[in-house]
């Protein structure tokens, strides 16, 4: 973990950053399909992977598990799983990313056992994994616990298909049932699956390999399972779609500090409600099919754009995931905005930084929010708290006044490859420094 620092020059309320700025490719999109190489008997390849410090920590936890990891271009590797056979996941690694848990359902029905410690990641709420360890019972496991470990194993060695319904939609539960389902012995069906496109990334290449998936993108999909069989992709490419995460805040960023902004490279379809919020709130954003403008913004003064409510939801709704950054953009404009958080409970935690750095702010729970606007940002030294936050920081820094420090930069490193170079390429000051 590196003890990397940003050093940011604050624009001030100026808005006169330019040019284009592109987006890399979904982290939760391609840790998964990393994890589905263990279905496969064959190389699998991927392309636009973004190279960031949680794709290097999944490729360390599949090397531990046996398999053959070869980076063959900027940005595509190729995995090959098949002398994995380790079903043990390393305690160090696993602990460090919540995506590690998404192994467990291709383990499991591989190999018939699987142990892990209780899965890591960022610190934004308590992150249980009762519903994991529901599925895989109903899929005739036992799990049994001991040292800080779970053990699960199928009976006789096979996992069988089941019906499995979800109490919440969840990202990660959704991805890891499909993968236990595509070897399972019969068919799965979940029920009240979560629809994120990285989902569908994941789902979708997989039946191109030849699963029998159905109802991809709704809220019931139905698997047939292999009965053991291994997946073939002989040669097909998994391509990961572009991060809506990143392309959000690249959006609240052009229209906080932008005058012209392209976002290149990405896929509006998946940001239907932010661009639909910023819309309502006075922001004018022009969408092509993979690329978003805000064109001529200059002169468009921050206190003339309206507060707007924001209720997280799972997919189409609005991401929990651009929470922190909507509130920056939030701080900016004219009136009462009320945040609500509803997925994740420790995901207003970074709020108090922005009161230091001027917002007015009130927090009124731990889900719940209120900011009103416009205030100006003052530059501080802050401690990221996560991933998103910590873009978040980075993006009120570059609005503020003065001159800021962002600790904590390893966090942003595990989602955001080379960030501090693509903003400069859009006129931000902003430097790293080791330390
Ligand atoms: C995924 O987390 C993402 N992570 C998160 O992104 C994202 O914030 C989140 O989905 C919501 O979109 C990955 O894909 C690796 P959930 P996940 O299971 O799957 C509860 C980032 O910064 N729950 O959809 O872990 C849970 O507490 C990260 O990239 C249970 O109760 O989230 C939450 O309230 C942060 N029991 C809700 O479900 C369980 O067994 C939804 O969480 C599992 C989850």
């Amino acid at each position: 973990m590196n003890k990397d620092l940003f050093l940011i020059k604050g624009l001030g309320g100026k808005k006169k950053l330019n040019g284009t700025i592109p987006v890399f490719g979904a982290k939760n999109a391609a840790l998964k399909a990393m994890a589905a190489s263990i279905l496969f008997k064959d190389d699998v390849k991927y392309e636009n992977i973004p190279f960031i410090s949680d794709i290097e920590m999944m490729s360390e936890i599949l090397s531990d598990l046996g398999a053959e990891i070869e980076k063959t271009g900027k940005y595509s590797m190729n995995i090959n799983s098949e002398k994995a056979k380790k079903t043990e996941l390393d305690r160090n690694l696993s602990k460090r990313m919540r995506a590690s848990v998404v192994l467990t359902g291709p383990i499991l029905a591989r190999f018939g056992e699987v142990s892990f410690p209780h899965p890591g990641g960022c610190v934004i709420g308590e992150r249980p994994i009762d519903m994991f360890l529901e599925g895989f019972k109903k899929m005739g496991a036992e799990v049994s616990e001991a040292g800080e470990k779970y053990y699960i194993k199928a009976k006789d060695g096979k996992l069988k298909g089941a019906e499995i319904f979800f109490k919440m939609q969840s990202v990660t539960n959704t991805e890891t049932f499909i993968l236990a389902g595509v070897l399972a012995e019969g068919k799965t069906v979940l029920k009240n699956c979560a629809l994120e496109p990285e989902i569908s990334n994941l789902a979708e290449f997989l039946i191109e390999c030849g699963a029998k998936i159905k109802g991809v993108s709704t809220a019931t999909i139905e698997i047939e399972g292999t009965g053991g069989k291994l997946l073939e992709s002989k040669g097909k490419v998994f391509k990961t779609i572009p991060d809506r995460i990143e392309a959000g805040s690249f959006l609240i960023l052009a229209t906080l500090a932008g005058d012209n902004i392209e976002i290149t490279n990405c896929e509006p379809k998946h940001l239907e409600i932010l661009i639909d919020t910023l819309r309502r709130s006075g922001v004018k954003i022009d969408v092509e099919k993979n690329s978003i403008k805000v064109s001529n913004n200059g002169k468009v003064k921050n206190s003339s754009l309206t507060a707007t409510n924001i209720k997280t939801h799972e997919y189409p709704g609005f991401p929990t995931d651009l929470q922190a950054p909507m509130a920056v953009y939030l701080t900016q404009v004219s009136g009462e905005s009320v945040i609500f958080e509803t997925i994740f409970e420790g995901r207003l935690n970074y709020i108090n930084d922005l009161a230091r750095m001027g917002a007015d702010v009130k927090v009124w729970d731990s889900h719940q929010a209120m900011i009103k606007g416009p205030t100006e940002l003052k530059g501080k030294e802050l401690d990221g708290p996560d991933l998103r936050a910590g873009l978040a920081y980075i993006l009120a820094a570059i609005i503020a006044k003065g001159n800021s420090v962002i600790n904590n930069v390893h966090f942003v490193d595990r989602g955001y490859e080379k960030i501090e170079e693509r903003l400069q390429k859009i006129g931000v000051e902003i430097e790293r420094v080791a330390n």
